[in-house]
């Protein structure tokens, strides 16, 4: 998949452009194109460092992009009230420097050898750097958060990496009997990534002048976004293929990781195959293959995305307290991307 130089290969790069035109479509819709253009410059121009070594890890992680949904909510957020770019501008940021730091984390946990089709930092350099790499994109999250000109904005970004990091470590510890399963399944996708989607749009609003309780209404929003947005990428991982993903399929399976479409298929089924798989964590291939056919025969990933489909419904709704503009339609468009999306 990945070049030597870690670059992403050509097919997953023309796979990405073909599905990447919808959110860039709905971008050049919401008007959004250059906004986010200049949030990006600012993630480059804050990925140079002192340190060469810095620099080229920063700057591998900012070039391996992401669709930027996060900056994205925060700019639409801040449209709700009175928008000014400069106002936002850093908050949105925030947001996408705090998810590149957890990111790096995480595949340096995970020992994940790609994502979005790029060779990963600790592969391409070592652990080390991961570490730190990570590190430099928080303290560079606090940096934007300080010229952010409403100080509510930190609290909700300190809240939500608190949030994160405990979410991290709070494993699904059986998939049955479902509803502790369940429990704890929305526990930790509530917790390592709706919380993020949740103080971006909780900032961008607070960049927009809004009051309590348009904030708290834009945060219900986006934790309810992030909520789906983790069952989608939870299913993918079992209907998708590493071409579309960018990194390899089957991997919660294969690490044990208990997620929403094995919870309801286990529920439907009792399968044997499925709690040998959960109980080993470490099974063949064939096995892993036999074990995502029978999730998906039982219905387990059609189940999940039901339930992703409620969370954008309710997201949908927070919305209501607000008159109809092009950034309220596009909060809404944006919905369907993310239950939508192939990787
Ligand atoms: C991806 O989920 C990972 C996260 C959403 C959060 C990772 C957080 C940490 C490593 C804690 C450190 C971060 C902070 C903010 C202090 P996934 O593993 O389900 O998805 P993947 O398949 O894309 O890796
Ligand atoms: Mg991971």
């Amino acid at each position: 998949m990945s070049t030597i130089d870690g670059g992403p290969d050509k097919r997953y790069v023309r796979q990405r452009v073909a599905q990447g035109s919808g959110i860039l479509d709905l971008f050049e819709r919401a008007s959004l194109t250059a906004d986010l253009r200049a949030v990006e410059d600012l993630l480059l121009e804050r990925s140079r460092s002192r340190s060469e070594l810095i620099t080229a890890a920063s700057i591998h992680t900012v070039r391996s992009g992401g669709k930027r949904l996060r900056a994205a909510m925060a700019l639409l957020a801040a449209q709700l009230g009175s928008y000014q770019l400069s106002n936002v501008i850093h908050a949105a940021a925030s947001a996408e420097l705090i998810h590149a730091a957890s990111l790096v984390h995480d595949d340096l946990v995970d020992q994940a050898a790609r994502r979005r089709g790029r060779v990963t930092v600790h592969t391409r350099w070592d652990n080390d750097v991961a570490l730190m790499v990570g590190d430099y994109f928080f303290a560079l999250a606090a940096a934007e958060m300080s010229l952010s000109p409403d100080p509510r904005i930190i609290t909700f970004y300190a809240a939500a990496v608190q949030t994160i990091v405990e979410g991290e470590l709070s494993p699904v510890m059986q998939a049955e009997p479902a509803e502790t399963a369940l429990s704890q399944y929305f526990y930790k996708t509530g917790a390592k990534t709706a919380a993020l989607f949740e103080a971006a749009c909780k900032a961008g609003m607070a960049a927009g002048g809004g009051g309590d309780a348009q904030i708290a209404a834009l945060g219900r929003y986006g934790f309810d976004v992030g909520i789906a947005f983790q069952i989608v990428d939870d299913v993918l991982d079992f209907t998708g293929d590493e071409d579309t993903l960018g990194k390899p399929a089957g991997n919660d399976l294969r690490q044990g990781t208990i997620t929403l479409p094995l919870i309801y298929a286990l529920e439907s089924t009792g399968s044997p195959l499925l709690r040998a798989v959960i109980e080993q964590s470490a099974a063949d291939e064939s096995v892993i293959d036999a074990a995502i056919a029978e999730v998906l025969s039982a219905g387990g990933a059609d189940a999940a995305m039901a339930e992703a489909r409620r969370y954008i419904a309710q997201a949908i709704g927070n919305l209501d307290a607000f008159p109809n503009s092009l950034a309220r339609q596009s909060l809404i468009d944006l919905t369907e991307f993310v239950v939508n999306r192939e990787s």
